[in-house]
């Protein structure tokens, strides 16, 4: 197992390219075999999660090749398996939206449940719900759902009961190569869900009002082949913002697009950071210095999958700040590990407190609970006195491409080490 070694207190320096995003990536890449044309994908960041996606949708008889580092080519002509199983599922979540590709192709499907998960139960209904509204057999036995379908999937009106990301998803994908027309209402409207909108459509599908909360999708008989560039990692930009904040420096992401990140941008400028904005950067300079109150809210709101790293930031502004957690019911794994290192957070139901003040962090061994988590405790240990270990860090290859290079680039002293 690796871990990193990070001597605090560098102040962070410079510029770095956002890498293509990780929760966009997993549905298109999965989206890919709705097609039987070759398709082209490029920005594909090496991840963990990348490598497991790949490995699920060649079980199914696709090919796929690595043509350079981020950039993949997928042929689907024939599917050989309908079955994604539990020893790929069971590590990357995002596997349940395979059901709707797979169904899509050959009329039935078999993907293993994907459990719970340290922030959560997440469970997967608003998926399965909506697909039976589809005309979707679902059957659950043995730990996997099997889905069927006689003849080809039914467009179909479609309401949710929380705008999740995941079945949104699934549900575009449904309605891609439906019978008829498919309609979501209160429909998840992250800019992920606008990329795999734009990448079905660049290959002919007719999905209309994705990033808004009612999507219309008029089924298709076939996709073509084409080729498509990911769009950035948002969280990924916002976590090395945060990296450069949280030591007083000066920091700009390139390559992403700032109007994705709006509420962060709002929440970070409240703190007291100057926010620097360009066409397709952002720049970051200072420490915060007012507190602030944040709430996690599906898209347009402040995003969870940045929730953590905004703790550990708030531990250096003085005076109390409060995170709300609306979207994950146990997302606050990170805390007790910010508190080894010198935090000073209290929680209470969603709601933490965090008692920040200048040079709150000294060094420590600490361990990596989930992804995002990871991250936080990196930025911890970047403003930490003396030497932070962050161990477990196979949590954080899941979903960060080559942090520590892009960290090492602005001057952080952080190494990979194996334990
Ligand atoms: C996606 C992201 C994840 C992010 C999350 C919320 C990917 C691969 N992952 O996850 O990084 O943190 O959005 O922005 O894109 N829920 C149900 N029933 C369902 C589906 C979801 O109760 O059928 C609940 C979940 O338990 C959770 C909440 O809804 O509490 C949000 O889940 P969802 O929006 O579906 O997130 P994911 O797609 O799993």
């Amino acid at each position: 197992m690796d871990k990193f070694e990070i001597e605090g207190g560098v102040v962070l320096n410079g510029s770095v390219e956002a890498s293509g995003s990780k929760n966009a990536s997993l549905p298109i890449l999965f989206a890919s075999i709705l097609s039987a044309k070759k398709i082209i994908l490029e920005r594909v960041p090496q991840l963990k999660d990348i490598q497991t996606s790949i490995e699920l949708i060649k079980g199914l008889g696709a090919e796929i090749s690595k043509e350079s580092n981020n950039r993949y080519s997928i042929c689907a002509e024939r599917l050989q398996s309908i079955e994604a199983p539990y020893d790929l599922v069971r590590t990357m979540r995002a596997s349940i939206l395979l059901l709707a590709p797979i169904l899509a192709r050959e009329g039935k499907a078999r993907v293993s449940l994907p459990g719970g998960c340290s922030i959560g139960s997440r469970p997967v209904d608003i998926h399965l719900k909506a697909l039976e509204q589809m005309g979707v057999k679902i059957e659950i036995a043995s730990g996997y759902v099997n889905a069927s379908v006689e003849g080809k999937i039914k467009g179909a009106d479609i309401g949710f009961r929380f705008p999740s990301v995941g079945a949104t998803e699934q549900i575009i994908m449904a309605g891609t190569l439906a019978e008829g027309e498919t309609t979501i209402r209160n429909a998840a409207r992250e800019p992920e869900i606008v990329d795999l909108a734009n990448f079905l459509n660049s290959l002919g599908a007719k999905i209309e009002g994705a990033g808004s909360d009612c999507i219309k999708i008029k089924g298709v008989s076939s996709l073509e082949g084409g080729s498509y560039s990911i769009m950035f990692d948002r969280i990924e930009a916002g976590t090395i913002l945060l990296a450069g904040a949280i030591t007083g420096g000066k920091v700009r992401v390139e390559k992403i697009v700032p109007n994705d990140l709006l509420e962060f941008l709002s929440e970070a400028k409240k703190s007291g950071v100057k926010v620097i904005e360009g066409n397709d950067w952002i720049e970051f300079e200072g420490k915060g210095s007012s507190t602030v109150s944040i709430t996690t809210a599906p898209h347009p709101g402040f995003a969870t999958d940045l929730q953590a790293q905004m703790m550990s930031f708030l531990c250096e502004v003085p005076g109390t700040s409060t995170i709300v957690e609306n979207i994950f019911e146990n997302r606050f794994m990170h805390v007790p590990e910010l508190v080894r290192l010198g935090a000073d957070i209290s929680i209470s139901g969603s709601t933490a407190q965090i008692r920040g003040k200048n040079n709150t962090f000294s060094g420590a061994t600490v361990m990596a609970t989930d992804l995002r988590a990871s991250a936080a405790l990196v930025l911890a240990g970047l403003v930490a006195k003396g030497t932070t270990s962050v161990r477990r860090i196979y949590h954080l290859d899941r979903g960060y491409e080559s942090l520590e290079a892009k960290i090492s680039l602005l001057g952080g002293k952080i190494s990979r080490q194996r334990e």
